[in-house]
């Protein structure tokens, strides 16, 4: 099973980090030099990912001009003599083969999905939810591959989390396979307690079967009204194998401020440009 595609939804209103969203789509706020979508797809690439479809959506055809050239920019770039900014304002469209598809109407993450059907077709294929930045030593996504791979089924990346997160996020049913892999039985998103399975929540990253599309084009409305991926996940499980990984990294949040800062601080320690001053400013406020 090789997994070359990969669907990022993006179609998101970025309502809880307004209002720098007005203009601009909360995917493409930087964090630190690049812009939050550009760590989603350096993931997916690090993960062997070729083709990746962005679901977007009205007012954010800013992200399609990212993943492009900008020859004018370009031109003065080399004339300066400046190669290194050079690569680092072409390399984002080199990195792999780039589509956009609108989502058209926001009904929801399992909507999101489905319109991803013809892009994908029967393979099976990733999926890396646009707001959740990770910061691992093994890309996240390459993980989950090769947990999917290793046992010919879907596989979800999942994190033990606090009780109130399980409610924000999902709950899985788990029985142990291996060290960090799990068999897949039963899911639930954002369950009251007495639904609670496990404090186990899916964290932003899949990897699917194409046996999710006949489900979801039938899924009636979940939670809040919308098509949710994790009820049709829940019906793919019952029928086709689902493996979860509980991934090596850390994952950040980036769809709302305290996240936002979170990564932020946590990439700016690791940055050439900042790291020691940042250090510095972290000793000098203890
Ligand atoms: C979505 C999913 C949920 C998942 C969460 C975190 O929820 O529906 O199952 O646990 O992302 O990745 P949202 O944050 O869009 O409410």
């Amino acid at each position: 099973m090789k997994v070359k595609k990969a669907v990022i939804p993006a179609a998101g209103l970025g309502t809880r980090m307004l209002p720098a969203t007005k203009a601009i789509p909360k995917e493409l706020l930087p964090l630190l030099d690049k812009p939050v979508l550009q760590y989603i797809v350096e993931e997916a690439v690090a993960a062997g990912i070729e083709d990746i479809l962005i679901i977007t959506n009205r007012g954010k055809s800013a992200m399609e001009d990212y993943f492009d050239y900008v020859p004018d920019l370009q031109e003065r770039l080399a004339a300066d003599g400046k190669a290194e900014l050079l690569a680092q304002v072409k390399n984002p469209a080199d990195m792999a083969n780039f589509y956009f598809l609108r989502q058209k109407e926001t009904k929801g993450l399992g909507h999101a999905i489905w319109r991803a059907k013809s892009f994908v077709g029967d393979e099976p294929f990733a999926v890396l939810l646009g707001d959740d930045v990770m910061r691992a030593e093994v890309s996240v996504t390459r993980q989950l591959i090769d947990a999917a791979e290793k046992y010919g089924a879907s596989c979800v990346g999942i994190k033990e989390v606090s009780d109130e997160a399980v409610a924000k996020y999902c709950s899985v049913e788990i029985t142990a396979l291996e060290e960090r892999i799990y068999r897949v039985t039963d899911m639930v998103e954002k369950p009251v307690p007495e639904e609670k399975f496990s404090n186990f929540a899916i964290l932003g990253r899949y990897v699917l079967s194409p046996g999710i599309f006949p489900i979801l084009e039938t899924l009636p409305p979940g939670r809040g009204g919308e098509i949710q991926l994790t009820d049709g996940l829940q019906r793919l499980c019952q029928v086709e194998p689902m493996v979860a990984k509980d991934f090596e990294g850390k994952r950040y949040d980036t769809g709302n401020l305290v996240g936002f800062l979170e990564a932020t601080l946590a990439f700016a320690l690791d940055h050439p440009e900042t790291g020691a001053w940042l250090k510095g400013q972290l000793a000098m406020n203890r």
